[in-house]
């Protein structure tokens, strides 16, 4: 007899371990919409507090594969690699990234998302670039993947599709933050994508889902086993998200930021994180005999960038959108910036309009927050320390409430600079 809803939800509200058949005809009833979404809810709750073991959230994952579609890359005369960040404020790595792999010959098929909250899309951050376009064909991926060597587009919705009905649930009844749900979630889509090699960017502090150290390795280590048991090289560094990276939160500052960094400069934050995460993407791929430090040097990233986004409508020459008004915050104090902290900082941005409170809401391409130096640098009274920019100059107050109290200026002898890579999984 099939199993029925109540008594799933029932089991894991006992905190009994789900068995396969359950978890197969959960997320199978669920997408079908024979389990309602209050049913869901429950279960998702039940989940969030009382865990599930590995083998559950195996078979999960593979029940969320099953419900769609599968990418298959291997016709493809080069071997593909992919970057999953956990989202993080000011986090433009797959910008530089992308083109920068596919310069050293490993093919990046990076099916990406819009931003919803303080962290922001890279799709969004995109699509501030003039003509440029997130939705491509199955076939149209293939072909460019091939003759440029670099993806970013929307996943599609034959991507596991049971997922999207459940992050999208979740997300409105307070179980996005259930290490079980997350893994399966983002592996679902990663494993379902096909790629052969795929880095974790797992992100901790503020501006994170994973406030501690602990719980990032914990989705770290559950997410590269998932990986790996579907037969994807799957590694994870975990990384700082108490500071935002770079310089820039928003959509068209972030992309400018990124081909700074192709054009061999940017913050070097922002360049140490390219190059680490590069570096995993080369070796998961088998091609760790490239320096990708070599291909950002010579140009051949920045030309990679260019044909990426050209493939895809856009005009890598066009000037970026700005925002009609901007607002200075001046230093208050000389001294050592001691703190800046990166929810405060996506919270600004967002509330300038960078980011959207609901899916169907319109992001500003120019909105965002830019701030004239990083912790540990020496700052002195009355210099510019942030610029908000915005169209709409009555979102500044609600910017400032929340950027107040999330920066210090300080004494800085005491000042020690946290790694940006924390740790390596896998
Ligand atoms: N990103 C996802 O794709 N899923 C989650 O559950 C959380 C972050």
């Amino acid at each position: 007899m099939a199993p029925d809803a109540v008594e799933v939800i029932g089991a894991k509200r006992d905190r009994q371990e789900l068995s396969d058949s359950q978890i197969d005809w959960v997320v199978d009833a669920y997408t079908r919409g024979a389990v309602a979404d209050e049913q869901m809810a429950a279960l998702a709750m039940a989940i969030l507090l009382n865990g599930m073991s590995r083998r559950e959230i195996g078979r999960w994952t593979t029940a969320m594969i099953a419900s769609g579609e599968r990418m298959d890359f291997s016709s493809l005369s080069r071997p593909t690699a992919d970057k999953h960040s956990t989202g993080g404020v000011g986090d433009k790595i797959t910008l530089p990234l992308a083109p920068l792999v596919a310069a050293c010959g490993v093919a990046v098929p990076q099916l990406s998302g819009r931003g919803l909250g303080h962290t922001g899309g890279t799709l969004d951050k995109l699509e501030s670039i003039p003509g440029w376009r997130a939705s491509l064909s199955n076939d149209e991926m293939l072909s460019q993947l091939e003759s440029v060597g670099a993806v970013v587009c929307a996943a599609g919705d034959g991507l596991a599709p049971a997922d999207k009905k459940l992050y999208a649930l979740r997300d409105v009844t307070g179980t996005v933050p259930a290490i079980p749900l997350i893994a399966s979630s983002i592996m679902s889509k990663k494993i379902a994508e096909g790629t052969g090699a795929l880095v974790l960017d797992v992100k901790v502090g503020t501006g994170a889902f994973m406030g501690t150290v602990d719980e990032a390795r914990e989705l770290a280590t559950t997410m590269v086993a998932l990986g790996q048991d579907a037969g994807v090289s799957t590694v994870a560094l975990l990384t700082d998200m108490s500071t935002p990276l770079g310089l820039t939160a928003g959509n068209a500052v972030e992309v400018q930021e990124s081909v700074d960094v192709l054009a061999g400069g940017g913050p070097a934050d922002v360049v140490e994180l390219t190059l680490a995460l590069a570096r995993e993407m080369l070796a998961g791929a088998g091609h760790d005999d490239v320096d990708p430090a070599d291909r950002l040097a010579d140009g051949s990233a920045m030309d990679a960038w260019r044909a990426m986004i050209s493939a895809q409508g856009g005009d890598p020459s066009a000037p970026l959108p700005t925002a009609r008004e901007t607002h200075v915050v001046p230093a208050p104090s000389s001294g050592t910036l001691t703190r800046l902290d990166a929810l405060a900082v996506g919270l600004a941005a967002w509330r300038l309009g960078a980011g959207r409170a609901r899916k169907e809401d319109a992001v500003q391409a120019g909105a965002g927050v830019v701030w004239h130096a990083r912790p540990g640098d020496v700052v002195t009274e009355g210099q510019p320390l942030f610029t908000l920019h915005t169209d709409e100059p009555e979102r500044f107050d609600r910017a400032l409430e929340v950027l107040e109290g999330g920066y210090a200026v300080g004494d800085g002898s005491a000042y020690t600079p946290s790694p940006l890579v924390i740790e390596r999984v896998g």
